[in-house]
């Protein structure tokens, strides 16, 4: 995808394809060039970067100046989420630091369909997100126009978190809605157990964070993540 400067950003890769996009939540933050070469080394294409304000929800992680940091050592794409108040404020700072995608909260936004424009005008794909308790009504009318419908199957703000089954099983209503060129993403709880789950319901993009960050082997557990995957005959 180029933006409006000429300049080529990696992008997500095509709906439909599995991905396994490790969270850096869980990852080793004094390490975290050597986890992204981990993830790399592993295959895969896309890592998930998590921003947290303390406001939208209970917890801070970080922002524009790490992304900018990583984005020098690294040439995956950075699947941004923004669990932050007024996205519309601050995605400009994330775009210029290097996010390839940004996934903002519906919760959290009144003119989604202007922010989708602006991010795309800008040359960055742009997702959706919904809480557990958001119904799926509520980005009917914008689903389309995105490239991302994500379906948090925890509260934000945390990892390590229990996966949530009924949040989860939104991804049929999700899949019915946006067709097969969208991808949609879970972001909680997701592991070898509950990967074929949400496979089954037609998610194709599954962050995990410490399901890949909380072993010795990172490699070893991103493999048994596709690995399940694979089960449902969509790996
Ligand atoms: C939670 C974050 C997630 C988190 C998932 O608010 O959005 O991306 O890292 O962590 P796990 O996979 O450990 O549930
Ligand atoms: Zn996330």
């Amino acid at each position: 995808m180029k933006s409006p400067d000429g300049e080529t950003r990696p992008r997500l890769p095509k709906a439909g394809t599995i991905q396994v996009v490790p969270s850096i939540l869980s990852a080793d933050f004094a390490r975290l060039a050597d986890e992204l070469a981990t993830v790399k080394a592993a295959g895969l294409e896309v890592v998930h970067l998590d921003v947290m304000d303390g406001h939208f929800v209970p917890n801070i992680t970080i922002g524009p100046p790490v992304i900018a940091r990583l984005r020098a050592c690294t040439d995956l794409v950075f699947d941004t989420h923004l669990m932050i108040t007024s996205p519309e404020r601050y995605i400009d700072a994330f775009v210029d630091a290097g996010a390839d995608h940004i996934t903002f909260h519906i919760e959290t936004c009144l003119r989604p369909l202007e922010l989708i424009d602006r991010l795309h005008k800008m040359g960055v794909s742009a997702g959706l997100c919904l809480n557990p308790d958001t119904p799926v009504d509520q980005i009917e009318p914008f689903a389309a126009a995105s490239d991302m419908v994500l379906v948090m199957t925890v509260q934000p703000g945390f990892g390590g978190q229990a996966f949530m089954p009924d949040a989860a099983r939104k991804v049929i209503t999700v899949r019915q809605l946006v067709g097969p060129q969208v991808r949609v993403e879970v972001d909680g709880g997701i592991d070898p157990q509950t990967t074929p789950i949400v496979v089954g319901y037609g998610a194709d993009t599954l962050v995990a964070g410490n399901a890949i960050f909380g072993q010795a082997d990172r490699i070893a557990a991103i493999m048994a993540i596709q690995a399940a995957a694979s089960t449902c005959g969509r790996g």
